[in-house]
């Protein structure tokens, strides 16, 4: 038996931690939002607010990571052939027992929809809401920047919209965590010990 090492010690550090950080900034902030009343709203604005700085330290030190190490290279997204091939797989194919059309190496890790998947979280929705988080908390500088014009509604909109884009990639999420690995929960177990078993 060999073991293909995908996910290193801090890759798995940071999406553990993020998966906590994104459930309690849903609580807190649909809390704020007035969804429904858990911790109160006062705590629940300390909370978020708090987590929310945690979360961008986080993002920053993924982004240094993954940059450094050269690893961004697995977001980018595959061709219009093999995107095309995978969503014709889990369309029909799956259901009909055809071969799978995506063969993992240690450098293409995640299959092309996964790959889509990740590249619209980190380049689209992850900025969304953090750009719309910071300008909410430093809503009383916005003279200062020039932004005074600015609907505070707007921006609490925006935010509210990134919420629902996360809250929605979570199912989505684990859809295709669980069901593409070869084993049963293979990818689950690959995010807690780092490697997959592989006959060698
Ligand atoms: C996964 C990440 C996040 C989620 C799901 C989330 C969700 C929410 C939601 C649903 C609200 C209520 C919006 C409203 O109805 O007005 C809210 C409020 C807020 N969020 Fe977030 N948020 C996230 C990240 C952030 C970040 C990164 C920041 C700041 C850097 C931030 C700062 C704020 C602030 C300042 C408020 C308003 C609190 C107040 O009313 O005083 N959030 N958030």
């Amino acid at each position: 038996m060999s073991q293909i090492y995908y996910f290193s010690l801090f890759e798995r550090f940071w999406h553990w931690s993020q998966a906590i950080l994104i459930f309690g900034m849903l609580i807190t902030g649909f809390e704020i939002h007035g969804t429904y009343q858990l911790l109160g709203y006062e705590q629940a604005i300390n909370l978020h607010t708090i987590m929310a700085w945690v979360l961008i330290g986080l993002w920053l030190l993924a982004l240094f990571w993954h940059t450094t190490t050269g690893e961004w290279r697995q977001y980018l997204p595959s061709d219009a052939d093999t995107m095309l091939s995978m969503v014709k797989y889990y369309l029909v194919g799956i259901f009909l027992g055809a071969p799978h059309p995506f063969h993992r190496k240690r450098v293409e890790k995640h299959n092309p929809m996964q790959r889509m998947a990740y590249l619209i979280l980190t380049m689209v929705i992850s900025p969304i809401i953090w750009l719309s988080g910071i300008l909410y908390l430093f809503y009383q500088y916005w003279p200062l920047i020039g932004m005074s014009g600015t609907s505070l509604g707007l921006v609490a909109a925006v935010h509210t919209i990134g919420a629902f884009a996360i809250l929605s990639f979570i199912p989505i999420h684990l859809y295709l965590t669980l069901t593409t690995s070869e084993e049963p929960f293979g990818y689950l177990i690959e995010m807690i010990v780092g490697h997959e078993r592989k006959r060698g």
